[in-house]
């Protein structure tokens, strides 16, 4: 049988690191508050040459040198994004031809911060139907344009960055790779998390807008129900996931999850405190420190999962 594997992982982060005490200075904000509530401690935020197609590009270059393997092996690339740089071509195809690929297809994913799971599961979908046995899966965020910097009830919580993963078919015996993929939107709560314009709509691109305290609710609820699905679903436990590789919203929706699994915070991979909010990039982001620093080693079962704007969330366990 076919399965895919994550073979090949990078990140970008913008050079510009901002700290809540830089925050603090341009609205009514302070360190303390920041991290009492998120965990969150600095964040980077692009600069004037950092876009949505450059940091993917940068990310993806860093997955495929990981993996060793040469742009013209890649049948296609899928980014999840919601700050696309323009509404078409897509972010992946102006990726395509930044890697030098001459082939292949491209597209992007719009699943707000849920997006590199959406991603993800629609790449192991193509690798198993036999379309594509090489996938670069990104997720690519800049936030910091969409935020409504007078609104210091979400602009504390978001940063910037991309993070890729090289996805690749494999025929062996089935015991690496990824194990399932569950998806779920709920657009009765799209009000919840939402941007108020859109590039189709005359008026301005848009701000983000959120019920933090209903979205909280929300992602504690639907991710411990996700977390249990995935396991129910590949007939594992809680003591078999090796680590936990969340979205990283906020350090307490990550707690609250890991609670539910009885996980100790050590084998959970938590970035929050340096990237804050990085949407679609945050779990290829984690990854990438995770895999490089050797905390995440072959064998490992990995369960990953989040929530954002759809309501969208769900999962992906992974054999590493
Ligand atoms: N600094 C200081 N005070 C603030 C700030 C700030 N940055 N932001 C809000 N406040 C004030 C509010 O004005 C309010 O003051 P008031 O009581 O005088 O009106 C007070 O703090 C409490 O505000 P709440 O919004 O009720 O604070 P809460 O404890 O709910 O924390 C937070 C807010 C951190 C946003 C929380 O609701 C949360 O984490 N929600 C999850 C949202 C999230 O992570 N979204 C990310 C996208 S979705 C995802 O990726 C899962």
């Amino acid at each position: 049988t076919t399965r895919s594997a994550m073979v090949g992982f990078g990140g970008y982060l913008p050079e510009r690191v901002v700290t809540n005490d830089e925050l603090s200075e341009r609205f009514d904000t302070s360190d303390e508050w920041i991290r009492a509530r998120t965990g969150i401690r600095q964040r980077h935020i692009a600069g004037e040459q950092d876009t949505a197609v450059s940091m993917a590009t940068r990310a993806a270059e860093r997955a495929l040198e990981f993996a060793g393997i040469a742009p013209k092996d890649v049948d296609a690339v899928i980014v999840a994004t919601a700050t696309p740089d323009q509404a078409f071509p897509s972010t992946a195809v102006r990726v395509l031809h930044q890697l030098g690929v001459a082939h292949g297809f491209g597209f992007d994913v719009s699943a707000a911060c849920c997006g590199f799971i959406y991603a993800l599961s629609s790449a192991d979908a193509f690798i198993r139907s036999g379309q594509a046995r090489t996938i670069l899966v990104i997720g690519s965020e800049v936030y910091s344009r969409i935020l409504d910097w007078s609104d210091r009830g979400t602009a504390v919580l978001f940063g910037d960055g991309a993070g890729a993963v090289v996805l690749r078919a494999t025929d062996g015996d089935g015991s690496t790779g990824l194990i399932g993929t569950h998806l779920h939107a709920d657009g009765s709560t799209g009000d919840l998390l939402y941007v108020d314009g859109a590039v189709g709509r005359r008026e301005h691109p848009g701000h983000l807008r959120m019920s933090g305290r209903d979205v909280f609710r929300h992602a504690v609820a639907k991710l411990s129900s996700s977390v249990d699905e995935a396991l129910d679903a590949a007939g594992l436990t809680y003591a078999d996931v090796s680590w936990l590789v969340p979205h990283q919203a906020n350090i307490r929706i990550i707690e609250a999850v890991a609670r539910k699994l009885q996980m100790p915070i050590e084998r959970v991979v938590v970035t929050v405190e340096r990237h804050a909010n990085t949407s679609a990039a945050s779990i290829p982001l984690a990854l990438d420190e995770a895999v490089r620093d050797g905390r995440i080693q072959r064998g490992d079962l990995v369960l990953m999962e989040a929530l954002g704007g759809g309501l969208t969330w769900g999962s992906a366990l992974a054999r590493m």
